[in-house]
């Protein structure tokens, strides 16, 4: 590995401290999880409404995880199963200086879908936001055809504010979109 790269990594497992939930640790996501995120990474019906495109080997995930998830400044977490390790899914926070608030999403393995764990994780980020960086607004946006991503967000709290739209990196397709936020005292 290159000393760039090392050290780029060191930064972002020092940015990820590791949180607890009933069910989850939320970690930062390390080299030997490639295969475990590849799953969901790989999979058309998790990433329908995402801006990126399909993972098509474990290469291009190791990617994500040696290079392209340390350089970017998101509060990043792996969610694994307390009970055995298994890492289910990720999301991530970070201020959003147009929105004047802390966006965050997720993403969860599709056998694991309707059983609370996204709801869990994200409630543990914006603690984590609110309580150790002084977060107090957040926002969030979902595919108005992904309506289950929106009731994560009900369930955390956040009010529909507007509609909007976004579009893939690539430019060749745009979602209608949801717009929710909260503010906290
Ligand atoms: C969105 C996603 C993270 C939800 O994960 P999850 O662990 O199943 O979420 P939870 O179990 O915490 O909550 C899901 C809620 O949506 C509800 N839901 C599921 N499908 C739904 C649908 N078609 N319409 C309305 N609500 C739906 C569930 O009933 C549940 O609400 P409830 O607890 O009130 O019953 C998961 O489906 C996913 O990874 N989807 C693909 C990626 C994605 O969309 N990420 C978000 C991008 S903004």
């Amino acid at each position: 590995m290159g000393i760039l790269r090392w050290i780029r990594q060191k930064k972002y497992y020092k940015r990820t401290p590791v949180l607890e939930t009933e069910r989850l640790i939320l970690r930062p996501i390390t080299p030997e999880d490639a295969e475990a995120a590849f799953v969901w990474l790989s999979d058309e019906r998790v990433n329908k409404f995402m801006p990126y495109n399909i993972y098509k080997n474990v290469d291009e995930v190791l990617y994500w995880i040696n290079v392209s998830l340390p350089k970017t400044k998101d509060c990043s977490w792996g969610f694994a199963l307390k009970e055995n390790n298994v890492l289910i899914g990720s999301g991530s926070i970070k201020f959003k200086e147009n929105y004047n608030a802390w966006n965050f999403g997720y993403n969860l393995n599709s056998d694991y879908w309707g059983n609370g764990y996204a709801t869990e994780a994200a409630k543990r980020m914006i603690e984590y936001v609110y309580e150790e960086l002084g977060a107090r607004d957040f926002c969030a946006t979902h595919a108005t055809d992904n309506p289950a991503s929106g009731r994560v967000l009900e369930k955390c709290g956040l009010v529909f504010d507007h509609y909007d739209e976004y579009s893939t990196f690539d430019g060749k397709q745009t979602f209608k979109a949801k717009f929710y936020k909260m503010h906290l005292d």
